[in-house]
């Protein structure tokens, strides 16, 4: 992203990769160094390091080409295109735990160069290796040049607050906050860092944004996959510690913060802190009002039958992990005061789909006659995230000719049809970022603490009460019937995606737009 910040890349990098031959390198991080690489985004001298217990050179490029072809927003690379970034590549077999091993890792990576190498630790491997890697890189000295030394780490970041912080301390006792860039991904869409320059390159949001003109806000994240290979991870994790706690969190706060001084990282995400700390703490007694859990049974998505949650492989036969997840949310503050933000998100849902709406206020008074079909629909900001890029507001227009009669009408901007360049994956954004050593779309370690803290009731009381209902949704549906319940109970209805097919729609919960 283009910021005030004086980054720039820099001419020489090194990018070590751990878990080089894992599932995260293979389908998010190779391609999106290869599309880097291919739009001249990357350092000029740029040598990618793989490391991993087995690998080779060889095998390595294969298993990235592999990633590229499968995974890249471009397709199959030419032979040329290839050449040139497998020039760059090379490999460390390592044993992780082996702090001798960092030394070889050193001297691997000493230069000659009379000018500081960025160099990026990327962890794409489970966390219970952080603390070896973290202290074998220290061990080695190779943490060292605040300055140019990052080190990358992904979500799971712990199960808990506890957790968490235990993970945090460790990485904190080797690096200095603004050596960590602990990635959530989501905030590397186009789409969602559209929401600040939305909000705050235009003069016309600001001052209907708050609770004067706002009714409330729902947050979907919608998905029509299932747990795929990844039962292993998410038995422990679940929909809440999944999306919620990161990705629907974040976009909260991009929707809820105060408008930043400067497009500065410190400032962005001190701002998005105010707003998790504003949040209005859920006590134990409350999770039941506030929050809901739902876990898919079989059913059918778009005609292509699917098969429940606790009958896909590796998961547990009695499994309590919720595939949904549902959660209202108080911001006690000045601008947001009893303005509700619904949260929600599930796997094998009827459709594929992120969006944010927000709902304002009824007019005062309806000075229309009531025939004219004034109110059919209240006016609303869709920001979309995926799969459709792009904003609509929903408003009442005058239908052509007499009698006077009103009706819902879209105003619509598209990314697609805006802009003739497309968006990068949000792997591109956040890579460059890194190497830019801007820190603006990571999360900082107070941010993950506050998300954590708030969620802890609702992570405590489902833990201890399994839910006596799962499996409680079929797939293809729009989630629990205690999800509409949820708001039903504030006399509000989810607004439902704009994308949502009317007739894939009919009958289901969440059909009715209010
Ligand atoms: C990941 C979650 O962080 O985000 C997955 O672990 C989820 O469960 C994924 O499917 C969704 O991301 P995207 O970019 O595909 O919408």
């Amino acid at each position: 992203m283009n910021t005030a910040q004086p980054t720039a890349l820099p001419k020489a990098a090194q990018f070590v990769l751990f878990g080089a031959m894992g599932d995260l390198a293979w389908r998010l991080v190779g391609p999106a160094l290869f599309n880097l690489y291919l739009d001249g985004q990357l350092p000029a001298e740029l040598r990618l390091v793989g490391v991993d217990r087995e690998i080779s050179t060889p095998a390595l490029l294969e298993r990235l080409r592999e990633g590229v072809q499968r995974f890249s927003r471009r397709g199959s690379p030419t032979a040329e295109q290839w050449s040139g970034f497998s020039a760059r590549v090379a490999t460390l077999p390592m044993d992780l735990q082996d702090n001798a091993a960092y030394s070889e890792l050193a001297e691997m990576l000493r230069t000659s160069r009379a000018t500081p190498v960025t160099r990026i630790y990327y962890l794409a491997i489970p966390p219970s290796l952080f603390e070896a890697v973290a202290s074998g890189l220290a061990h080695a000295d190779l943490h060292l040049d605040e300055a140019h030394t990052r080190i990358v780490v992904e979500k799971p970041l712990g199960r808990d607050l506890d957790s968490f912080r235990a993970i945090d301390n460790t990485l904190r006792q080797h690096f200095a906050e603004r050596q960590i860039y602990r990635m959530d991904h989501f905030l590397g869409k186009e789409t969602v860092q559209n929401i600040l320059a939305m909000r705050f390159a235009n003069p016309i949001f600001e001052p209907v944004w708050n609770r004067r003109y706002i009714d409330h806000v729902t947050i979907t994240v919608a998905e029509t996959i299932g747990v795929a290979h990844r039962a292993g991870y998410y038995e422990h994790a679940g929909a809440l510690r999944d999306m919620v706690q990161n990705h629907l969190m974040q976009l909260m706060c991009l929707i809820a913060m105060e408008p930043p001084v400067a497009y500065d990282a410190d400032d962005i995400r001190n701002k998005k802190l105010d707003v998790l700390l504003a949040c209005r703490p859920i006590r134990p007694d409350d999770v039941s009002a506030v929050a809901v859990r739902g876990q898919y049974a079989g059913g059918w998505i778009q005609s292509v039958e699917a098969q429940g949650y606790r009958d896909e492989s590796g998961v547990a036969p009695d499994s309590n992990s919720e595939t949904y997840a549902a959660v209202k949310l108080l911001v006690d503050n000045w601008r947001w005061q009893d303005v509700p933000f619904y949260l929600r998100t599930g796997k094998r849902l009827g459709a594929a789909v992120s969006e944010i709406s927000i709902r304002f206020r009824d007019v005062p008074h309806n000075a229309f006659p009531v025939n004219t079909g004034f109110n059919a629909q209240p006016v609303r900001l869709v920001i979309q995230i995926q799969p459709q890029e792009g904003i609509i507001l929903k408003f009442m227009a005058k239908e052509p000719g007499s009698p006077l009669r009103l009706s819902p009408v879209d105003m619509r901007f598209a990314y697609g049809e805006a802009f003739s360049k497309p968006s990068p994956a949000a792997y591109e954004t956040l890579l460059h970022d890194l190497l830019q050593g801007d820190a603006t779309l990571f999360m900082r370690s107070d941010q993950v603490q506050a998300a954590w803290k708030l969620l802890m009731p609702i992570i405590q009381t489902w833990e201890g009460n399994p839910a006596p209902d799962f499996p409680n949704y079929p797939a293809g549906s729009w989630g629990p019937e205690a999800a509409e319940r949820l708001v039903a109970r504030d006399g509000r209805a989810w607004l439902t995606p704009s994308q949502w097919h009317p007739k894939t729609r009919a009958g289901l919960p969440g059909a009715n737009e209010q």
